[in-house]
């Protein structure tokens, strides 16, 4: 079958197509034809090298996919036969034409959600309900959604702006903010324009912001501490699309009474995984709104990845085999 092969860690051209075996199933495991691959950002991360690859090099590539059950292990509900899934792998083997995958890390796309907005859906929906769990927005209360024209960040906006919240977002560019603002954002600051804290501060006007939904980290949340409520404050930290995590101390939080909450790690993610027939559900009743900026073939994944890291995609970008 074919497949992409991640021979070593570096740029997007470690992203090889190749020929490999089909995967089989042992128990409790299934195989899915795979019909759309969503190409994710920590994976771009991973195959950069900022994470460690959690299988040894060269290895099939690929956290998730979406497509039809075509055959069952042992002790496998016989009725998953012919399923329309998502599914995540925890890793690698994504990135393929079949994709072998333990059951409890399936879950059945609902009638009315397509197979690629339910591939577009899987990570940023599940993740975003989680966030929204962990921090409770009250409506009236001011948000704060760092890069919401990412997968993440646009359902952040729609579930707060559902909630009640005033969302103010933060976007690159102009036709990202459009974005932002279909999506439910009262305000958005453009995070390309150094400084932009300070149009945030600007835009508060003496006010304060409840809720920070950190994507960005690196040190761009320090000239934010002095705009987040004091005592109630919550910062959530689940992403460093700038390289780094947050760099926070805890004298920071503690002088303000502000609460960061990390959001990452092997506990955290049984949290969004617990969310994934939620997402599914919401994004078919129409409550969640993923756009898809672009479906390529899977030999594409170098493509597809260069995409994500020059910024250029509005919306996910999918692989199909
Ligand atoms: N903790 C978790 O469970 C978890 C799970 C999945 C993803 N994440 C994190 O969530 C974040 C979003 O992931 P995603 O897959 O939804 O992203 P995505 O859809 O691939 O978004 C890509 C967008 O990120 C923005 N971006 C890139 N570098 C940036 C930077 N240095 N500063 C500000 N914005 C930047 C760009 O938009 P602009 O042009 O508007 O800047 C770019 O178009 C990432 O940090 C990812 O690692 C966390």
């Amino acid at each position: 079958m074919q497949a992409i092969v991640m021979t070593e860690t570096g740029a997007p051209e470690v992203l090889v197509p190749h020929d490999v075996d089909e995967p089989r199933p042992g128990d409790g495991q299934v195989v899915v034809r795979a019909e759309a691959i969503p190409v994710l950002y920590p994976e771009t991360m991973v195959r950069a090298g900022a994470y460690p690859f959690p299988a040894p090099l060269p290895a099939v590539f690929g956290f998730q996919a979406a497509g039809t059950v075509v055959e069952l292990g042992a002790g496998v509900d016989p009725a998953l036969l012919g399923a329309r899934v998502v599914t995540d792998t925890g890793g690698f083997g994504a990135y393929a034409e079949f994709v072998v995958t333990a059951t409890d890390s399936v879950a059945v796309i609902p009638d009315g959600l397509t197979t690629d907005l339910a591939a577009a859906t899987q990570m940023p929906g599940s993740v975003a309900l989680a966030l929204v769990a962990a921090a409770a927005p009250a409506p009236g209360e001011t948000v704060l959604v760092e890069a919401s024209a990412t997968g993440v960040g646009s359902c952040l906006t729609q579930l707060c702006a559902a909630r009640g919240a005033r969302v103010i977002a933060t976007a690159g560019g102009a036709e990202k903010a459009r974005l932002a603002r279909k999506h439910g954002a009262a305000e958005v600051v453009d995070h390309s324009v150094p400084g932009w804290a300070d149009q945030l501060r600007e835009l508060l006007a003496g006010n304060t912001v409840d809720v920070v939904f950190d994507s960005i980290g690196g040190d761009s949340l320090t000239p934010l501490l002095d705009v987040v409520t004091p005592l109630s404050g919550r910062i959530l930290s689940y992403g460093w699309l700038a390289g780094a995590p947050a760099q926070l101390g805890a004298v920071d939080l503690i002088l303000r009474g502000l609460t960061l909450t990390g959001c990452a790690g092997t506990a955290w993610l049984g949290e969004v995984a617990r969310q994934r027939p939620a997402a599914l559900e919401a994004a078919a009743q129409g409550l969640l709104t993923i756009g898809v900026d672009s479906v390529l073939p899977l030999t594409e994944a170098a493509h597809a990845h260069r995409k994500l890291e020059n910024r250029t995609a509005l919306g996910a970008v999918l692989l199909r085999p």
